[in-house]
């Protein structure tokens, strides 16, 4: 792989771009031949003479960029009818979502390209450097807070004042992986008091040390597997959280949600009866609507009030701190094709490697298949459908 192009981002509501000026330098000075699609930087705030001050051409036409070049970066998937016009070979660096970029995969097939998951890097500590799903969830957990404080009708910290004294606003955060534990230290930053709740027992010392309350639940069940996620929890353990979480979410000015499990639904934590008994002027901030919400409330992309109670169902939002989104992301790219660095200092897709061995679903044309896994699945449903007829499966130990 030698030269690079950064697309501008076909969702509208995309601000991010997959590139920095630090990134395209040090791509540069790494031996590619960076392009970057023109006004690709501008909803976060780059602007095309930066990217050249750093070495990159900017093109104007990103059809012509995208038949030369070996390497595509981008946020989203870039659109199906511009990767069609890509050359034989191409590699694709993008945040592939199985349920909703079955088309692209498609035409890396057929494109006998490459296709590398940001959103399948696994949680190791060497790939920690490149792990995208953290970068992204750590700025959506501070903006979560953020929003939060500007809609609620207190301010967060204790006051003492000669006007009396305002007490601090009361914070629960459900779930505290990396978004939560973002939220928790930005809330006690701004003076909170925080409770909060998960199901995976490690992260009662990660809270403490915040200055948080953890809720005891009182249950036996181990609920964490073997690679740190949160294993699907039985109806009665839901129940008794339920219980346990009850009388703090009833006192509660401002709830962050945050719960998911690897490939279910988001748990529901929130009743809309226990919205009706919460404080009028409560805010919810659900950051697991894209999987359906903790709240049952909780409509995706939409605000929704209810007996007084602001529930957010936001969508995307590192994209709403794009300039410091795109330099985390960019910067996790870089590292991950700084990782791919041969012996001779060119660069190409290694033939062993423990973290291709989860991101890349489309080597060359071929899928690479986990059975349980849907994105590789679909890569070679895509794979058979183009008529290939060699099928290279990868056991892989996810
Ligand atoms: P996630 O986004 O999958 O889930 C968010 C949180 O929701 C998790 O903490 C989970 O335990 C919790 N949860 C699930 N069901 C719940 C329920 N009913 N009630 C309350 N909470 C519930 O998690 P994320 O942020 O992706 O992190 C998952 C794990 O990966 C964590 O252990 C994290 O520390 C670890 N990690 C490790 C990294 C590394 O070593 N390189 C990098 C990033 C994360």
């Amino acid at each position: 792989m030698k030269s690079v192009f950064v697309v501008r981002e076909a969702e509208e509501s995309e601000n991010r771009v997959a590139a920095s000026p630090q990134s395209v330098k040090k791509l540069c000075d790494a031996g590619f031949s960076v392009w970057v699609e023109a006004g690709a930087g501008e909803s976060a705030f780059i602007t095309d003479e930066e990217f050249v001050s750093s070495g990159a051409a900017i093109e104007k036409d990103a059809t012509k960029a995208v038949a030369q070049t070996d390497l595509i970066l981008s946020v989203q998937p870039p659109r199906v009818d511009l990767l069609k016009k890509a050359k034989t070979g191409v590699s694709l660096i993008t945040c592939y979502q199985a349920d909703k970029h079955a088309d692209v995969l498609k035409c890396i097939v057929e494109k006998q390209g490459t296709l590398y998951s940001m959103h399948d890097i696994p949680r190791t500590t060497r790939a920690q450097s490149m792990d995208a799903l953290s970068s992204q969830s750590n700025l959506a957990g501070y903006k979560a807070v953020i929003l939060a404080a500007a809609q609620s009708p207190k301010i967060f910290p204790m006051l003492m004042t000669a006007a009396g004294t305002l007490r601090p606003v009361r914070v629960v955060v459900l779930g505290a992986g990396v978004a939560g534990l973002q939220a928790i230290a930005t809330a006690r930053r701004l003076g909170a008091l925080v409770a909060v709740s998960d199901v995976r027992m490690a992260v009662k010392e990660q809270v403490s040390s915040l200055g948080a309350e953890f809720i005891e639940v009182d249950s036996d069940e181990d609920l964490e597997t073997a690679g740190g996620y949160a294993k699907q929890q039985s109806d009665e353990f839901l129940q008794k959280q339920r219980l346990a979480t009850e009388k703090f979410l009833l006192n509660a000015d401002i709830v962050i949600t945050t719960a998911l499990i690897q490939g279910r639904p988001a748990p529901r934590l929130i009743s809309a009866d226990l919205v009706s008994r919460m404080n009028p002027g409560a805010v919810i901030v659900d950051l697991a609507a894209e999987r359906g919400g903790n709240c049952e409330l909780t409509v995706p992309g939409k605000t929704v009030n209810h007996h007084g109670v602001t529930i957010l169902g936001t969508l995307n939002l590192p994209a709403s701190v794009p300039l410091h989104a795109s330099e985390v992301y960019a910067r996790n790219i870089l590292n991950v094709l700084m990782d791919q660095k041969q012996e001779d200092g060119t660069f190409g897709w290694k033939e062993e490697d423990d973290i291709l061995e989860y991101t890349l679903l489309v080597r060359d044309g071929r899928a690479l298949e986990d059975v349980a896994d849907t994105a590789r699945s679909q890569a070679l449903e895509a794979e058979r459908s183009a008529g290939d007829t060699e099928q290279v499966i990868v056991a892989n130990n996810k």
